[in-house]
Order: C-alpha cells, then sequence, then structure tokens
C-alpha cells in the first residue's frame, strides 16, 4: 500500500505552523539543510526564553565528536523551566497546563499554570534543603502521576540532572541506574495505580537502595496511602519535604549545554547506556518539533499516553507541549481499563485535539469491536500520532479511518531516546500520507541510508539508516563513557551517525523505517537488549549458554524467542521455564518476559565462536528454507536440531 493520503481540510484549515504546505516544508528544509546555524538559532531565539541569548550554533560535529561532544548554542545560558512554565504564567496564569486522569476515569485533575510553578518551586527549594546543588543527580522512579513532571521541572529549577527510571523496571534495574549515575536522591511514590493493580513503588526502592549508601534523601510522594516501611534518617514524604517550603524559587541559571536529564536506554551489547540531553538544544528541538508535527493551535488539548519513563513521555509529555504552554495531558492507566474504550471515552469527556499513542496499542484495540470506538464522541479529534515501532498498513487504515474518521490526519513519527525528537515524519498540515511511512525529514534533519560498506545509496533504494549532521536536540554523550558513545554511534560509519534502523526510502523520497537491524528488539514498543536477556537467564545454574532473537507479533511488533543450552544433567521443562521468566523479571523488569524457550544442543557458532543470530532469527521468522550454506560452522548439526525442535510461534 504505497498511495498518497492527501490531508483532510480539518487538518490543513486554520493551521498555525509556517510549515503548512510541501512547498513550505522544502523551503524550510533546505534552508535547515543549507545554514544550519542560522535556522536553529533563529528557533532557539524564537521558541526559549534565554537569560543570555545564544550568538553560537554549532560547535564540533561528527567527525571530531571522538574527542569531545559538539555543542550547540554553547555561549547561551537559561533555565529550561523558565520557558515552560514562567512565561506562560505572566500571560495567562489560569489556562491548564497539566490535565491528569487517574486509573479510575473518574480520577481527574486540572493544573493550572500557576499552581505547577507553585508546586514546582516547592518541591525545587526541598531539593535545596536536602543538599540537592546543581549538577546534582536524583533518580525519579513513579509511575504516570502529575507529581512525576513536577519532579523532572523541580530538578530542571535547580540545575539537578534527573534520571526518570520507568516504574516497571525491577530493583536491580534501579540500582544499577542509580549506582551508574552516582544519584544522590530518589524521588518515588508509596504504589502506582495501573488497569486497578497497585505497583510497589516504594518497596521496590527500598530493594534497589540496600548498601547504597549514595542516596542521601528518598522523597515520596503518597498516592494511594498504603502502609509503607521509611528508613529513619533517610526517606521524607513528599508532603513533609515540601511543607513550609517557600512558593518562589529564584531558577538557577545553565549553560545551553549543562546536562537537563540522563535516560537510559538498551542497545546491542551490555548493560543499557545512559544518554545524555543538554538544556539548550533539547528544549529548542522539542519545543519545535511538537508545534509544527502536530500544528499545535491555541487552546489545544494535547495528549501524549504514552509513560515518562522512557522518552516520548519526557520529550512529549512534559518539555515540549510545556514550553509550548499547551495543555497536556497526563494518564495514569492503561488502554484496556476498565474496557478497550478508555481512549475514546477520554477523548470525548477532555475533547483531545491532538491524540498520540502507540502501534501496540491501536493494534490490540482495533483487535476489538470498533463500537468500543464509536460509541464516543471524537470529533474534537485532529491529528493522531504514533511512535515506537514500526505501524502496519492495517492498523495504521484503522487508526484513521475508524478512530478519526476519516477527518484527521496520521503523523507516524520516527525517532529514538538519542535523538531527543521527532527526526522523520509528516507534519500534520503538510505532508500526504502513506500507511505504514514515516514519510519526510524533520528540517535540520539530513537522513541517508549506507549500504553495509558504508557507500550512501542515492534515490529509490534500502539501507541503514544514518543522519549526516547533528541538530540540537541529539543526544551529546553517554553518561560517564564517552567512549562508547562514540564506539556505539560513529564507529560504524565514520562521520555519520548511525540509528541502528534499516530503512526503505521510495521514490516520492519517503522513508520507510523497517526496524532495528542490530541485537535490538522492540516489544510493545519497549525497546530492549538480547543481551540484556541473555545475562539476566545465563544467572541459572543449569543455563550453560542462551541466545535471544526478536520474531514479529501480530500485537506486540516483536516477541522475545530464547534458546537456550543446559548444563549437562539439567531438565528442561516448565519448571526451569518459570525459573528463567523469573531471572527476566528479577533482574529487567516485569516487561521483560520470553514468549518462547527451546531447548538445544549448542549455539549454531562460527569456527572463530561467533554466534549467529541470523541462522537462529531466520527459523524464528519461519524461513528455514533460507538459512544458506551452514557447512562452516563448527557444529552443522546443531542447526537441524534448532529446525527440527521449533513448534512455532
Ligand atoms: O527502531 C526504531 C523504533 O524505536 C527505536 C527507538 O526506540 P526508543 O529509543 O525507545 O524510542 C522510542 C520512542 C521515540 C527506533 O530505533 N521506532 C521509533 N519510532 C518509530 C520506530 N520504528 C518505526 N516507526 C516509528 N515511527
Amino acid at each position: 500500500m504505497s498511495e498518497l493520503w492527501p490531508v483532510p481540510e480539518r487538518v490543513t484549515n486554520g493551521a498555525v505552523t509556517p510549515i503548512n504546505s510541501l512547498a513550505a516544508w522544502r523551503e524550510h528544509w533546505l534552508r535547515a539543510a543549507n545554514d544550519p546555524n542560522g535556522f536553529w538559532l533563529d528557533v532557539a531565539r524564537d521558541l526559549i526564553v534565554w537569560q543570555q541569548e545564544p550568538q553560537q550554533g554549532l560547535v564540533g560535529d561528527y567527525t571530531t565528536v571522538q574527542d569531545q561532544p559538539f555543542a550547540w548554542f554553547a555561549d547561551g545560558r537559561l533555565n529550561i523551566t523558565e520557558s515552560c512554565i514562567d512565561r506562560h504564567l505572566a500571560e495567562r496564569p489560569d489556562d491548564i497546563a497539566i490535565l491528569w486522569e487517574g486509573d479510575e476515569p473518574t480520577d481527574t485533575r486540572a493544573i493550572s499554570f500557576r499552581e505547577l510553578h507553585r508546586d514546582v518551586c516547592k518541591l525545587a527549594n526541598a531539593l535545596t534543603h536536602h543538599g540537592i546543588q546543581k549538577g546534582d543527580r536524583v533518580i525519579i522512579y513513579m509511575g504516570m502521576v502529575a507529581e512525576a513532571a513536577i519532579a523532572m521541572l523541580a530538578c530542571a529549577r535547580v540545575g539537578a540532572v534527573h534520571s526518570v527510571v520507568f516504574g516497571g523496571f525491577s530493583s536491580e534495574a534501579l540500582r544499577d541506574r542509580v549506582r551508574d549515575c552516582n544519584a544522590e536522591l530518589v524521588i518515588t511514590q508509596d504504589e502506582g495505580l495501573r488497569g486497578g493493580r497497585r505497583i510497589p513503588l516504594k518497596e521496590t526502592v527500598d530493594r534497589a537502595l540496600l548498601g547504597e549508601a549514595g542516596v542521601r534523601r528518598v522523597i515520596m510522594y503518597e498516592r494511594t496511602g498504603a502502609e509503607v516501611g521509611m528508613v529513619e534518617g533517610r526517606d521524607i514524604s513528599w508532603a513533609d519535604a515540601v511543607d513550609g517550603m517557600a512558593e518562589q524559587c529564584t531558577p538557577v541559571v545553565c549553560d545551553a549545554e549543562d546536562p537537563l536529564y540522563i535516560l537510559y536506554t538498551s542497545g546491542s551489547t551490555g548493560k543499557p547506556k545512559g544518554l545524555v540531553h543538554t538544556c539548550g538544544g533539547y528544549i529548542t528541538y522539542t519545543a519545535y518539533t511538537h508545534r509544527t508535527v502536530f500544528d499545535l493551535r491555541p487552546g489545544d488539548i494535547y495528549a501524549c499516553v504514552a509513560d515518562v519513563g522512557w522518552v516520548t513521555g519526557h520529550s512529549y509529555i512534559v518539555y515540549g507541549p510545556l514550553a509550548n504552554g499547551a495543555t497536556t495531558f497526563m494518564f495514569e492507566s492503561t488502554p484496556v481499563y476498565p474496557d478497550a474504550g478508555r481512549y475514546w471515552d477520554m477523548v470525548e469527556r477532555h475533547k483531545i485535539n491532538i491524540f498520540y499513542t502507540a502501534p501496540t496499542a491501536i493494534r490490540t484495540l482495533a483487535a476489538e469491536s470498533d463500537e468500543l470506538v464509536t460509541r464516543y464522541d471524537r470529533s474534537s479529534l485532529r491529528v493522531l500520532g504514533t511512535v515506537g515501532e514500526p505501524i502496519n498498513p492495517e492498523a495504521w487504515v484503522w487508526y484513521r479511518e475508524v478512530v478519526g474518521e476519516e477527518r484527521c490526519t496520521i503523523v507516524d513519527t520516527w525517532w529514538q531516546t538519542e535523538t531527543g525528537g521527532i527526526c522523520i515524519s509528516p507534519i500534520a498540515p503538510a505532508t500526504p500520507t502513506k500507511p505504514g511511512s514515516a514519510t519526510l525529514p524533520m528540517p535540520g534533519i539530513m537522513p541517508l541510508l549506507v549500504d553495509s560498506d558504508g557507500h550512501e545509496q542515492h534515490g529509490p533504494t534500502s539501507g541503514h539508516l544514518c543522519i549526516a549532521h547533528p541538530w540540537p536536540g541529539q543526544a551529546r554523550t553517554v553518561w560517564g563513557d564517552h567512549a562508547r558513545y562514540v564506539a556505539t554511534y560513529f564507529s560504524t560509519y565514520p562521520g555519520r551517525y548511525f540509528t541502528g534502523d534499516g530503512c526503505r526510502r521510495d521514490a516520492d523520497g519517503y522513508y520507510w523505517i523497517t526496524g532495528r537491524v542490530d541485537d535490538v528488539i522492540n516489544v510493545s514498543g519497549h525497546r530492549m537488549g538480547t543481551a540484556e536477556f541473555e545475562s539476566a537467564i545465563l544467572v541459572l545454574d543449569e543455563v550453560a549458554e542462551c541466545a535471544v532473537v526478536g520474531f514479529p507479533h501480530p500485537v506486540k511488533g516483536q516477541g522475545v524467542y530464547a534458546f537456550v543450552v543446559m548444563q549437562p544433567g539439567a531438565q528442561p521443562g516448565e519448571a526451569l521455564e518459570k525459573r528463567m521468566q523469573d531471572a527476566l523479571r528479577q533482574q529487567i523488569g516485569a516487561h521483560a518476559r520470553a514468549d518462547r524457550y527451546q531447548f538445544i544442543p549448542g549455539l549454531p557458532k562460527t569456527r572463530s565462536g561467533k554466534v549467529m543470530r541470523r541462522i537462529m532469527r531466520k527459523v524464528v521468522e519461519g524461513r528455514s528454507d533460507e538459512l544458506g550454506d551452514v557447512s562452516t560452522l563448527a557444529d552443522p548439526t546443531v542447526v537441524d536440531a534448532i529446525v527440527a525442535g521449533f513448534r512455532g510461534i
């Protein structure tokens, strides 16, 4: 399916973004490509409040990155909370900044910019009171309560560097992150609430911090009021922490290149990396892309139903929307609680104009009766966004026709934790769409496709997706390990940023992301490394070796298939499978499950010992007839055993 779907009139009429036609897109894209510094300095000065306006654009590039991170707006000084809060406070203090809906549909809250300012200032003052200074690291381990956004902004207010850890991660994963960034303070809540279930967040923090003397203070927001243990001298409730704190807090002025946050993400190898986003470039890029892609209009109710634990929540629930003064919606629950009509019920009740979710949610809901959609009034909707994984054309068409009733346009936004913001996407009023294509690059993004030798491929073609030039929102480094940043992103194709994704470009210049070409698996939009799965499973004494691969899954996008080689004498079977699941839950989190285990006599390896994942991937994709020549393997018979033991998926 590659026909062009025109932008509906409802989306083109009254557009406010200057990019309101393909011709305008081309003009802006060319200007940004020809003069990136001039383009981005204009955007930064236009959209962001500075204490000292930047004069410098980019310093450094992809060839000097091994020596030091490149910089944007290096002479600029700001505190990003002035862009996100204070300026709106001056103009329209009573407008709603955060519209929150809890696990139960009746549990809603509207927080004005005035209230947001007060709550952020009070917590910021509490952080200072507890010794947090500019540059210190604070871990935020919470569910989707408004206080998670308040905590992020309070850190930014005092120049502290936050690292939000998704509330589904286990205590071991949390401890790894606390250690990696040497956090001094943790902000959490007693329990999370999701789909009627309680998630013991504080208890998990306590387990993670056993023996971690570096964390001096834990601030706990009381969400459910559950009885939880408080460690004397370390723990304090949020209410007590902010009690008596001043309602004003002078923002700490930061350099544009001071870190704003660290966010851990999985890669091909090793433990997750702490990607570092910096203040000036990140806020410029998220504000710009948010208003441009969605064509944000005054008075819009904007809803992104991601979790703040992932980059989508950072850029498009908190920072981008608030910098643009939008009303941003925060959602604590799941798309299927109390039933699969929840999203559309919220659209009707809150009159949501822009709705942004993930393909896995769309596929889950499309599998239910359409009546769960059509029973609600969706006439407020104008733009429907998707992010996190490739969207199959069937789900795309359902989203546009059933949810959007042909009145809305779909923006399939491709980007990554590393990119900070949307890089390839339709711009709502400008770009005709194609089901399954992320369409065209944003101004300032110069994609290129290379073959495996790094040769650029021109015209309609397929290849590995790289980007030729830095943009302000790009992550600058890996926390504490710049060499790893360089090795991961800039060594495969020197002088270019390698995204890890495969991609096709068609005759119209539209981009079609085909998925990861490395050992990253994307399950329901959760990005995980096969190496993390393998090291968790290998903890079991019975397991000698293991290799994990992804396979196409109709709802989750990808599923996880684990090949396990046991120690001599160990018993395969359900009991062992359960222990492997437990190990995954313990070491990564409940979202890390293997869908299938297969016990095999050995891993397919070359004579030099390299594990041939390609072979295992083909088997689980049902393409055993395409394995090619396996005679060069150290033991070709293991392939027969793998094929014979494969029971389908
Ligand atoms: O493979 C791409 C996929 O998600 C990866 C990035 O994951 P993460 O850093 O967790 O960020 C997700 C939210 C931005 C990418 O390398 N991906 C993301 N968006 C799309 C996508 N694949 C296809 N189409 C998309 N729109």
